[in-house]
């Protein structure tokens, strides 16, 4: 019988894709076979993630559970972004533990497993040409890792002590995985980063100068490749090539994630963003009239220290200026590590909340406003999830998520579809013949 991996992913893309990773190398050198039940593995791993205090928190009591639940003589591994920052903590805390391996150390999966107790969380590992073993959750969208790690100090931010400096994958790499996934039948390719737009500042060897908006060309050539998004690029490195790139190239989904974190310009120097207020409502009015049915989303602290009601202020009139079809926001949360740690200047805990609701109020009307105007449109879904309701579900170019009924055949195709119904997340639609 094989033996069985239970795996539980928290967290960002990068995460899952990590996770696609570790599955295919246990996989082909290991021969073990995924299982959604933690009771019957033999190997149980939680992929975490580091951003917030919530979920590191959480690590420990679920932990717990599964330390419970496991059979006899099953391991438990800790890998992600906590095992970077917590390392051998960890074992001490739950010594029951078998190993603890960090993010950018992937690629160790396979002999971690075989060392009671390994901590294995180098943050300047490099395995950026590492060739891992295949395997996708999705045998429709393929997410393609372009860097590891990320260069910019946002004060807020753990990320780059978790995962390192920033290393471009070759561009040969990237495009051969894209190449391999499109002959797979995979039409979407998800290409992922800290800091797409970064691409192509340090290789680990000798390369040809590329940029991101030259490897979206590349990307794009490729064969099969009908679909491309990216996440995350940073408004800072948004210049008039890459959005004129994005504006006219077809096979890139019409969606940007533009995270911005305050709308205060005094905010963003505090948080070392790099841009200000204007420079961000510029770049979105530059997209906005290349690309006029462009979704915007984003991702918004509040209550950063020092935040007065006044730089709150800023963010709801960037809110309100650029009318994001998707905000995740947040509440600040101080992360060690981080320059912001020490800051002294905290907001309390209920006027960030009251922030929050503010916003995420105040979003909620966006929503509604903007599904009415998508009645009665007609868009390219591509269908990718069948659910257990008698629907089928996926995206179009601009990321609505649209339920239609159907069944499998749907499945992997792009069609067009009018919108006949509608509601703030998801859009129901008929086919059209
Ligand atoms: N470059 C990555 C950022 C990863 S963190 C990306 O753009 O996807 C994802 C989001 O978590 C950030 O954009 C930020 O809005 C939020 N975040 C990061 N650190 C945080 C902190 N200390 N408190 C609250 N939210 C935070
Ligand atoms: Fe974090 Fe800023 Fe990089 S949010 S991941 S340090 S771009």
């Amino acid at each position: 019988m094989s033996k069985k991996l239970f795996i539980e992913t928290l967290g960002c893309a990068m995460n899952v894709r990590d996770s696609e990773h570790m599955i295919a190398e246990l996989n082909a050198h290991e021969g073990y076979e995924l299982t959604s039940d933690a009771s019957e593995a033999d190997l149980i791993m939680i992929n975490t993630c580091s951003v917030r205090e919530k979920p590191v928190h959480k690590l420990f009591s679920e932990l717990g559970v599964f330390n419970r639940l496991k059979k006899e003589g099953a391991k438990i591994g800790v890998t992600g972004c906590t095992a970077s920052h917590l390392g051998k903590e960890i074992i001490k805390k739950a010594p029951y533990v078998n190993f603890v391996l960090g993010a950018r150390n992937v690629s160790k999966i396979t002999d971690v497993i075989h060392r009671d107790k390994a901590v294995e969380i180098d943050i300047d590992y490099d395995e950026s040409q590492f060739a891992f073993k295949d395997f996708r959750t999705s045998g429709h969208k393929a997410y393609i890792n372009i860097s590891i790690g990320c260069d910019k100090q946002c004060t807020f931010c753990i990320v780059p002590k978790t995962r390192g400096e920033e290393i471009s994958i070759p561009s040969d790499l990237i495009v051969a995985e894209a190449a391999k996934a499109a002959q797979n039948g995979v039409k979407e390719i998800f290409l992922l980063g800290q800091n797409v737009n970064n691409y192509g500042r340090r290789f680990s060897g000798e390369h040809d100068k590329v940029n991101f908006t030259e490897l979206l060309r590349r990307v794009s050539a490729v064969e099969g490749v009908e679909r491309i998004r990216f996440t995350s690029p940073h408004p800072l490195h948004m210049d008039d090539e890459f959005i004129e790139e994005f504006a006219k190239n077809p096979k890139i989904c019409k969606s940007m994630h533009m995270p911005l974190q305050s709308g205060s310009t005094e905010i963003l120097k505090a948080m070392k963003r790099g841009y200000s207020k204007e420079w961000f409502l510029n770049r979105v009015e530059k997209l906005r009239a290349m690309v006029p049915d462009v979704s915007i989303s984003t991702d918004i602290i509040v209550a950063f220290p020092g935040e007065s009601d006044e730089d709150f202020e800023h963010t709801m009139d960037v809110v309100r200026k650029v009318r994001f079809e998707q905000v995740f926001s947040f509440k600040y949360s101080p992360r060690p590590l981080t320059e912001a740690e020490s800051f002294t200047n905290i907001i309390d805990s209920e006027i960030g909340s009251e922030r929050l609701n503010t916003l995420q109020a105040y979003h909620d009307s966006i929503l509604d406003d903007l599904k009415v105007t998508n009645l009665g449109k007609v868009v390219e879904v591509y269908f990718e999830e069948l659910r257990n309701d008698g629907y089928v579900a996926g995206r179009s170019d601009n990321n609505i998520m649209i339920k239609v009924k159907g069944s499998e055949e749907l499945l992997g195709q792009i069609v067009k579809v009018k919108i006949t119904e509608v509601s703030r997340m998801v859009q129901y639609g008929e086919i059209l013949a």
